[in-house]
């Protein structure tokens, strides 16, 4: 009994399963000779032929099917990078979705003109509305909406839910192809320039306590919904909170309300990103101010999140919380997108083996985190935008890219190569007990953070990867 079963674990482990499923030559968005190479070069060194399959279909994917618009125009290029399943360009997608490809734009001058093309295009956005998440490609795309949203969204905004990590998201777009190129000539632009004032600026807006600013709100938002996390409280204004450092968001990664607006891993990454791009502006002539105000903000923020976000937790003892209002008032869960609690060393915040991180990381890990799932097929963070039992490969792949434990790191592989439901691609999630329910067929972001694992494992880890 027991040895055919062994046998039968060895059948079925020894077969290749997942389709090769990228979309036919002449149907690619962008191509691009060195990430063709690399997938080739991977398809042979991989050990595993469905973790090769799964890197041959995901790592493309943003170029495949997600480049909507590229113009290589001059004096600076313009790029237009939509979701997937929406053809608008949110700020943190196309930041996240452009990430696999950082470490290769270097060998491509294509591929290093479409970052700078979504800089360009961020910039354009962030000085038109700060406050949006998402933007339409031309204003005759018009969504019909009926939100009650203050200031007036101009026509090309998509959806005008205020998220920190989309202002912060321009940030670190624009710091990566700084560090891989040292390309200055557009961060000179006056709409560079501005485009970083305008994020200092609504930064330092959205620090006011809520009576600071009655009366005088730069941001309000409510929608006719039956969806609690789709609106704010009290009239858009959100949930009450007391100045104290960190900088309000309304809306978290997930494009759920937040339930304190004081999002810490959005106040996290937003320090990192800020010291980041400060760096940029240090070596442009004449930006003192704006290179202190950056300096300042960050140095700010982080003391905010050290005086106010730690927070005792009676299991779990110090542990970061992650929102809170700074009344005193807390909230303990971790949601799967990024910037999450589990990603703080991915998104560079601490190290991996901060005790700090390590407590977090317990709790974001356990069933005291209100968004932690454990099934028969998985167990992970899921969170309130598809709702309880359905588990995000994104905080799979999360979890494997903030250990150094092998074997941790290989139970997560195997999970991602059973649970993609046969179709070869990374769902936004999928029901814990039963992987054939998920959602999304198609998540670039998360398709490509995919393929970011594998590179990391490639240096970090080779031998969990390759053939020997
Ligand atoms: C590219 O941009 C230039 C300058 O804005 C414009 O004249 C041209 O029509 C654009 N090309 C395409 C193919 O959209
Ligand atoms: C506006 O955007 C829509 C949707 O992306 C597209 O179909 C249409 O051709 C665009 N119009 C112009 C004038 O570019
Ligand atoms: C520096 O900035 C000041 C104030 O904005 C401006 O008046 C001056 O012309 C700038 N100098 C240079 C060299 O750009
Ligand atoms: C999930 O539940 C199983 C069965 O109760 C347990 O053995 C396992 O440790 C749990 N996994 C996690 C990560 O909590």
């Amino acid at each position: 009994m027991q040895r055919t079963f062994f046998l039968c674990l060895l059948v079925a482990s020894s077969l290749s399963l997942l389709p090769k499923a990228r979309p036919p030559v002449d149907q690619r968005k962008f191509t691009s000779n060195v990430v063709e190479d690399l997938i080739a070069q991977y398809q042979e060194k991989m050990q595993d032929e469905d973790l090769a399959t799964l890197f041959s279909n995901c790592f493309p994917n943003t170029l495949d099917t997600t480049v909507d618009y590229f113009n290589d125009s001059q004096p600076f290029p313009t790029s237009f990078v939509i979701t997937g399943d929406i053809t608008a360009m949110w700020l943190r997608d196309s930041m996240n979705q452009l990430m696999p490809y950082v470490g290769l734009m270097k060998s491509d001058v294509r591929l290093q003109k479409l970052f700078l093309g979504a800089i360009h295009t961020q910039a354009y956005f962030i000085n038109l509305d700060p406050y949006a998440n998402a933007f339409n490609f031309n204003a005759t795309q018009v969504e019909s909406r009926d939100d009650q949203v203050k200031p007036t969204p101009p026509p090309l905004v998509h959806e005008s839910k205020y998220e920190l990590d989309s202002l912060v998201s321009f940030l670190k777009l624009s710091r990566v192809y700084f560090e891989q190129t040292g390309d200055d000539s557009y961060f000179k632009s006056s709409q560079w320039i501005d485009a970083i004032r305008t994020v200092i600026r609504t930064c330092r807006l959205q620090q006011r306590g809520t009576l600071e600013a009655l009366g005088d709100e730069d941001y309000l938002f409510s929608r006719q919904t039956t969806t609690s996390t789709e609106t704010l409280f009290s009239g858009g204004l959100s949930t009450p909170v007391r100045r104290c450092g960190l900088v309000k968001s309304a809306f978290r990664p997930s494009d759920d309300a937040t339930l304190f607006p004081y999002l810490v891993p959005a106040n996290a990454m937003l320090t990192v990103e800020l010291m980041n791009v400060a760096k940029i502006i240090r070596t442009l002539d004449n930006e003192t101010e704006l290179y202190k105000d950056c300096v300042l903000l960050a140095k700010e923020v982080r003391l905010a999140i050290e005086e106010h976000a730690i927070v005792n937790h009676p299991v779990y003892g110090q542990i970061i919380a992650y929102e809170v209002n700074g009344f005193g008032g807390y909230n303990v869960m971790d949601d799967a997108n990024v910037p999450s609690l589990l990603a703080l060393p991915y998104m560079e915040y601490m190290k991996k083996d901060d005790p700090l991180y390590l407590r977090t990381r317990e709790f974001v890990l356990s069933n005291y985190n209100p968004y932690f799932f454990n099934g028969s097929a998985a167990a992970g963070v899921g969170g309130p935008h598809v709702g309880i039992n359905y588990v995000w490969p994104m905080s799979l792949i999360i979890k494997a890219m903030t250990t150094d434990d092998k074997a941790e790191i290989s139970q997560v592989l195997d999970t991602l190569k059973d649970t993609t439901a046969d179709t070869g691609f990374m769902h936004e999630s999928f029901n814990v007990n039963d992987p054939t329910q998920f959602t999304r067929p198609w998540f670039a972001w998360v398709n490509g953070l995919y393929g970011q694992l594998i590179l990391q494992l490639a240096t970090e880890h080779p031998d969990l990867i390759f053939k020997q």
